[in-house]
């Protein structure tokens, strides 16, 4: 396939940014996206240009760090995948691809495609955790019985990888599918009833507090989130945060 593309390209965070269109060929469907762009950065380093900036770790959707907004969708235009999984058999020969990075006043970009992140990180710090007794009277895990329905939804709610793509679809920037997914995945177990109130009160409070908008319900979000996050999760989060506001 012979491709053109355009990419947001922005030297740091206090710099203009712009998209700069370029060309790549003899890119295979086989290959991954982050593939393609491993080709254009070859490209790039070969004629001495400096190669586009890009998050990516696990490479298998796992890590939650190729944000990339692409065609105007997070992650692309296949469904329950990261940009990392997405394939260029999703896109055909002559075929223009816009490359943006997520875009969200709490998600700073710092250079080309990459964006900071941390306001996920600091939402996690102010409630996702259990404190757990490691003095030597730890309990055992299988003591503590734990329906089939809870532990699946518990589950279900922790493969949230905390990518930001619910954000970055969002016509609000809000995190709530993020912050609902992190809340459900404690507030369903036992283990996390003893901070429950203060969580939910914390985490949302961070979350406000990091600039990110409410929920309207339009469920973008869940569309795009790569791990199929429900918007159920939302709604628990919001009846947690009124159970916490009761006691
Ligand atoms: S809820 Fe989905 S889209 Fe949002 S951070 Fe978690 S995995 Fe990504
Ligand atoms: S690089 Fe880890 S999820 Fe894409």
């Amino acid at each position: 396939m012979n491709l053109t593309l355009k990419i947001w390209r922005q030297k740091d965070a206090s710099t203009k940014g712009q998209m700069v269109e370029y060309k790549v060929t003899e890119i295979s469907e086989h290959m991954s996206f982050l593939e393609m762009m491993d080709v254009l950065n070859e490209q790039l380093v070969n004629s001495g240009d400096e190669p586009v900036a890009f998050d990516h770790d696990c490479r298998e959707g796992i890590c939650g760090m190729c944000s990339m907004y692409i065609n105007g969708e997070a992650h692309g235009p296949d469904r329950g995948v990261t940009t990392c999984q997405l394939h260029m058999r999703m896109f055909k020969d002559g075929d223009t691809i816009t490359i943006e990075p997520f875009r969200a006043a709490a998600f700073p970009v710092i250079k080309d495609l990459v964006v900071d992140r941390s306001s996920f990180e600091r939402i996690q710090q102010s409630g996702g955790y259990i404190s757990v007794n490691t003095s030597g009277n730890t309990q055992d895990a299988n003591a503590l019985p734990i329906s089939k329905h809870d532990a699946d939804e518990a589950m279900d709610a922790a493969t949230c990888i905390g990518c930001g793509a619910c954000v970055a679809s969002c016509k609000n920037s809000s995190a709530m599918l993020f912050v609902g997914a992190k809340v459900s995945q404690y507030a369903l177990l036992p283990q996390g009833q003893v901070e429950a109130a203060d969580r939910v009160q914390n985490m949302v409070a961070q979350m406000d507090l990091e600039g990110f908008g409410n929920c309207t319900n339009t469920g973008a979000c869940e569309i795009e989130c790569p791990k199929g996050i429900s918007l159920e999760n939302i709604a628990r989060m919001n009846r947690e945060l009124m159970k916490a506001s009761l006691k």
